[in-house]
């Protein structure tokens, strides 16, 4: 069994967790169609994202995490559009310009961004989280030489739309993490997409 199917079968790793508060703020800015959530693990964003109507296809290397994801997609009646892909993220072959949306939530994608990239579609969006570096205490996430520092998201984004960036730190006194966020779009040609659901209020903005 590996490390992370022994997490998510002792329980220690949220069992049904809530989608990410800044992924549900921000897919109305995204096209509905097809989502690509990689790194699943128990189906946080996977299941919210089929819940929205997208058909997810969904990759975690953990046969665990994969098992009680399927469990929350039938629990939310959305079995049906998920499609669990059992399958090493870091050497899979991404196909070109098929997804709508792509989210990475707490795993190092980094190395493949190009790739990443290159399967959204036009106007496609892309919500990237990770571990970042810091020279404050954290409690976990993976050692330094595998967290990524300052701007190096943002960086590897410029040529798509940056809705939004944010480097931070959160959690308990005794539970500290760092992380850096990015939400972006695919540009169309010379234009970018705009909200197609509701207006995002601009004083929150
Ligand atoms: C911190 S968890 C994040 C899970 C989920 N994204 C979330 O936010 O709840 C990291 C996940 O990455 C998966 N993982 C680690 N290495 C992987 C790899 N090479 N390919 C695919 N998944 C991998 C683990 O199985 C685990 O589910």
């Amino acid at each position: 069994m590996s490390t992370w199917d022994e997490r998510f079968s002792s329980g220690r790793y949220p069992q049904n967790p809530d989608p990410d508060p800044i992924l549900t703020r921000y897919l109305e800015w995204a096209p509905d169609g097809r989502a690509l959530d990689i790194a699943t693990g128990t189906g946080r964003n996977s299941v919210y994202l089929a819940t929205q109507g997208y058909e997810v296809d969904a990759i975690d290397q953990s046969i665990e995490g994969l098992r009680i994801a399927r469990q929350n997609a039938a629990d939310a009646g959305v079995e049906d559009q998920c499609e669990w892909i059992n399958a090493d993220a870091l050497a899979f072959t991404y196909p070109r310009a098929t997804y709508d949306v792509i989210t990475v939530r707490s795993f190092r994608v980094f190395d493949r961004l190009t790739d990443v990239k290159a399967a959204l579609r036009s106007g496609g969006m892309l919500y990237y989280q990770d571990h970042m570096r810091t020279a404050e205490g954290v409690d976990y996430g993976p050692p330094t030489e595998r967290r990524v520092g300052a701007n190096d998201i943002l960086r590897s984004c410029l040529d798509l739309t940056v809705l939004h960036y944010r480097e931070f730190r959160s959690g308990s006194e005794d539970h500290r993490g760092a992380y850096a966020q990015l939400v972006a779009t695919k540009t169309v040609g010379d234009t970018q997409p705009h909200p197609h659901r509701r207006t995002i209020d601009p004083a929150v903005e």
